[in-house]
């Protein structure tokens, strides 16, 4: 069982920038074939001009559309979902439906692709999922955030003992500059960011490189499963 990406198939979800773009383009040079899957499919193909990537439409969402990307495609070796709608703000701005939408993105997505790619993956495949930092260090307008990226790290778990010898594993980013930060506005963006670089172990905020390097690693890990791999800058500790 070769642990390596040439000549795999790849499925990221998510946007054309970003950690997905990161991952997308560390595992196309690492020799897979990936296909890119998300909403918007002309601009995940204007994303990309490099033969080799693939881009399809895919709503984590909806399951039909789930069950239609996964028929279309086959076999394939790896799943990895970047997709998400993160629920921030304080208690009392939180409603209903932005939770269940950040729920419904992260966590029933991912069980659902689950379901519909499991058994389509080749010998040696996994899936990787998205958790994120929040889950690990609370904090006050991060509730919706924490709550839905904790329950990502439990579906690794479940995920990884059920599909067995498929692997599952997560990546749990700190901070990364992927433009999610832009809207609290530049000052308060770079007052953020300086003030978090100064406290972090890493003394420094996380780029989409940092965090592909972590999924290449879940990938081509034979014996790694069941885990959140926290690529954060060890801002937890602080
Ligand atoms: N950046 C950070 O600081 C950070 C920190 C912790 C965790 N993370 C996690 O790392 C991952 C990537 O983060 P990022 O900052 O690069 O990107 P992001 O802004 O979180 O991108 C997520 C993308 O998911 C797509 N999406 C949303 N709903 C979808 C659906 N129903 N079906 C398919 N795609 C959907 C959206 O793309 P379209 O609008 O194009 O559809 C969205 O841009 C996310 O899971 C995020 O939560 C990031």
């Amino acid at each position: 069982m070769s642990s390596s990406l040439d000549g795999r198939t790849v499925v990221v979800i998510g946007r054309g920038s970003g950690i997905a773009r990161a991952v997308t383009l560390a595992t196309h040079a690492h020799g897979a074939r990936v296909v890119v899957a998300g909403r918007d499919q002309d601009s995940l193909r204007a994303a990309y001009n490099d033969e080799g990537i693939t881009a399809e439409r895919v709503d984590i969402t909806d399951d039909d559309s789930i069950a239609a990307l996964a028929e279309r495609l086959g076999q394939v070796d790896h799943v990895v979902s970047t997709a998400s709608a993160r629920a921030r703000g304080r208690l009392a701005e939180l409603d209903r439906e932005a939770l269940l939408r950040s729920f419904d993105t992260k966590v029933i997505g991912p069980v659902m692709l689950a379901k519909h790619f499991a058994p389509r993956i080749a010998e040696g495949g996994s899936f990787v999922l998205f958790s994120g930092v929040a889950a690990f260090k609370p904090a006050v307008g991060y509730l919706g955030v924490a709550i839905t990226n904790g329950a990502v790290d439990f579906l690794t778990r479940s995920l990884a003992l059920e599909l067995g010898p498929i692997r599952v594993n997560t990546i749990s980013p700190g901070v990364v500059d992927t433009g999610i930060w832009d809207s609290l506005g530049e000052d308060a963006k770079s007052a953020y960011f300086t003030d978090l670089r100064s406290r972090n172990p890493a003394r420094r905020i996380g780029v989409p490189d940092d965090i592909a390097a972590a999924v290449i690693f879940a990938m081509t890990s034979p014996f790694l499963t069941g885990v959140t791999l926290r690529i954060d800058g060890g801002e937890p500790l602080t």
